[in-house]
């Protein structure tokens, strides 16, 4: 999770998806991820991967405030034992 210089609250996986170096080890700047271990770079308000070496996309998750808390939208959970 991250505050982008626009002052928006930002929640995305932490781990890139180029070779798995944990993301928030990188730089931040605009809505600009950049990842320390390659310099692959993520655009976070839609988790765009923005071209080599990284080319899956990071999964992003909607944010909001409410009653003066940060709250992220998670996928929701499946049993895998109960099914859909
Ligand atoms: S591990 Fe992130 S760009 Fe390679």
């Amino acid at each position: 999770m991250g505050r982008s210089q626009s002052a928006q609250f930002v929640a995305a996986h932490d781990v890139c998806t180029h070779a798995f170096s944990i993301s928030t080890d990188g730089w931040l700047e605009e809505n600009i991820l950049e990842c320390l271990l390659h310099a692959g770079q993520f655009d976070l308000k839609t988790g765009l991967a923005l071209g080599d070496p990284v080319t899956c996309d990071l999964n992003v998750l909607d944010t909001r405030i409410c009653g003066g808390r940060l709250e992220v939208l998670l996928p929701q959970y499946v049993n895998p034992t109960i099914g859909m």
